[in-house]
C-alpha cells in the first residue's frame, strides 16, 4: 500500500474505543456506574495528551511571552506563535496573523461588535442574526443598540430548526453592517447552509461572520473556500484547555479596526501624548494571554488533526444517526430540532418528565447531558418550550452511550 492510501485508509477507520482511552475523565465511575459524558456542547473532556501539555509547559517552559531576551521568554514565544500557526492551519487563513487569540469564542463576536461594528454605525443599521442564536451572538448586538443605536434583524427559523434562507436574504439591505450567523446550533444541532449565507451576503456587499464555537470540533473548516470575513470558536470545546479561543478575521479588515482593549503588548510606542498601536494580530491582545492554554490548544488541533476531522464527523454522523433513530422510539418523548442537516445535538422533551427531573435520574445512573434553554433561549422558545434536555456528542461517545441513555430514558418514561 502506498503512503497516500496507508493514510486515506487511516483516516477512513476511527477506532473510538483508541481515541476514549484517551481521555482520563472518562475512566471514572459516577454514582456508582461508569460516566457516560453527553455535554461536549457545553464542553469537551480533555485528552491526555493536552492535559500534559498544560502541566509541562508550566513546568518547563514557562515565562512571559515576547518581552524577555533570556531564552526561557524566547522559547515561551516559540512556542505560542506555533499554536497560532496551527490555529491558522486549523482553519486554513492565508497568514497567522489573521488569527486573534481571545478567552473563547464570546469574546470575539464583542470584539468584532466593538471594533468593527459599532466604529461608524448610524442610528437605524442593523446586524442580522437568526432566531437560533446563542445569547453570545445576541447579547454584544443588543449592548451595541444601548451604546449606538444599532438594529438587530432577526431571521425566522421553521418548526423544525432550519433557517428560513429566503428571508434573511430578504432581510438584507443598505442599512446591514454584518451578517453574524452560528455555523451550528448548539440549542438544536441545525447545521446552517454558511456557504449560501455568504454568498448572498457578499452579493449586496455585507461581511459575515460565523460563530463556529459548534463546529470546528465537528466538522473540517476552510475560511478561505467559505469566503467568510471572521470566524470564531472556543478552545475548550475543541477538546483544549478553557480561557482561550480564536478570532480568525481576514487581513484587510482586522487592520483598518481600531483596538478593542488597551494595555501592555498591544502598542509600539506610547507617550503621554499619544500611542501608536502595535501590528495584527498584537494590537487585539492587550495584557498578558493564557500562554500555556494557547499552547495546549494547538496540542489538542494536533490530536483531532491526528485522528482526522473528516473520520471525527463521519463517526459523530453515525452516532447522531443511531441515537435519533434508538429516541424516537422512547414512549413520550420529542426531538426538538429536526433539521435535515444535523450534527452532534439532540434536544428533546418528555410527555412525562420536565427536563431538570431528566437531567437529575440520568444523573443517577451516571449519564450526563444539559437541561435548560443552552443560552439559546429566542431558539427553545421559538420552537415552543421552556426548557429541552440536551444530549451532544463528542469523538469519544460510542453505541454503548447511545444504548445507555436510551434504556435509562425508557425508565424515565415508566416511572412517571
Ligand atoms: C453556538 C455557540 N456560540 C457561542 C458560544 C459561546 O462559547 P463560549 O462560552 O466558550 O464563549 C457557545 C457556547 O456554548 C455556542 O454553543
Amino acid at each position: 500500500m502506498s503512503l497516500a492510501a496507508l493514510h486515506a485508509d487511516r483516516a477512513e477507520r476511527f477506532d473510538v474505543a483508541r481515541a476514549r482511552a484517551d481521555f482520563p475523565c472518562l475512566q471514572q465511575t459516577v454514582h456508582g456506574r461508569p460516566l457516560v459524558f453527553l455535554d461536549t456542547a457545553a464542553s469537551a473532556q480533555k485528552p491526555r495528551v493536552v492535559i500534559d501539555e498544560l502541566a509541562r509547559m508550566l513546568r518547563e517552559d514557562y515565562a512571559n511571552i515576547h518581552r524577555g531576551i533570556y531564552d526561557l521568554s524566547q522559547r515561551a514565544t516559540e512556542r505560542h506563535d506555533a499554536a497560532r500557526a496551527k490555529v491558522r492551519g486549523l482553519l486554513n487563513a492565508g497568514e497567522a496573523r489573521e488569527i486573534v487569540f481571545t478567552r473563547n469564542a464570546t469574546e470575539g463576536i464583542n470584539l468584532v461588535a466593538q471594533s468593527f461594528v459599532r466604529p461608524g454605525v448610524r442610528p437605524g443599521d442593523q446586524v442580522l442574526i437568526t432566531a437560533m442564536e446563542h445569547h453570545a451572538n445576541i447579547v454584544p448586538w443588543q449592548l451595541l443598540a444601548s451604546q449606538c443605536g444599532l438594529e438587530l434583524a432577526v431571521a425566522p427559523i421553521t418548526d423544525e430548526g432550519e433557517l428560513v434562507v429566503g428571508e434573511l436574504e430578504a432581510l438584507l439591505s443598505p442599512r446591514t453592517k454584518l451578517v453574524a450567523v452560528a455555523w451550528v446550533s448548539n440549542a438544536l444541532g441545525t447545521v446552517n447552509p454558511v456557504e449560501e449565507i455568504i454568498r448572498l451576503a457578499h452579493g449586496r456587499g455585507v461581511p459575515v461572520l460565523l460563530d463556529a464555537a459548534q463546529a470546528v470540533q465537528h466538522l473540517p473548516v476552510d475560511v478561505r473556500q467559505l469566503d467568510c470575513d471572521f470566524l470564531v470558536f472556543s478552545g475548550h470545546k475543541l477538546y483544549g484547555p478553557s480561557g482561550i479561543g480564536a478570532l480568525y478575521g481576514k487581513a484587510e479588515l482586522l487592520e483598518a479596526m481600531p483596538p478593542y482593549q488597551g494595555g501592555g503588548e498591544m502598542i509600539s510606542s506610547v507617550s503621554f501624548a499619544g500611542t501608536e498601536f502595535n501590528e495584527i494580530p498584537h494590537k487585539f491582545e492587550a495584557g498578558t494571554p493564557a500562554i500555556e492554554a494557547a499552547v495546549a490548544l494547538g496540542t489538542a488541533i494536533d490530536y483531532v488533526q491526528d485522528l482526522g476531522l473528516g473520520a471525527i464527523a463521519r463517526h459523530e454522523a453515525e452516532l447522531l444517526a443511531y441515537a435519533t433513530e434508538q429516541m424516537e422510539r422512547v414512549p413520550g418523548l420529542h426531538l426538538v430540532g429536526t433539521a435535515r442537516h444535523k450534527c452532534s445535538v439532540l434536544s428533546f422533551v418528555m410527555d412525562q418528565a420536565h427536563p431538570q427531573d431528566i437531567g437529575t435520574l440520568l444523573d443517577l445512573d451516571g449519564i450526563a447531558i444539559r437541561t435548560g434553554q443552552h443560552c439559546a433561549q429566542p431558539a427553545i422558545e421559538r420552537l415552543g418550550h421552556s426548557a429541552t434536555a440536551r444530549a451532544s456528542l463528542g469523538l469519544y461517545n460510542t453505541g454503548d452511550d447511545i444504548d445507555a441513555l436510551v434504556a435509562s430514558l425508557r425508565r424515565v418514561a415508566a416511572m412517571f
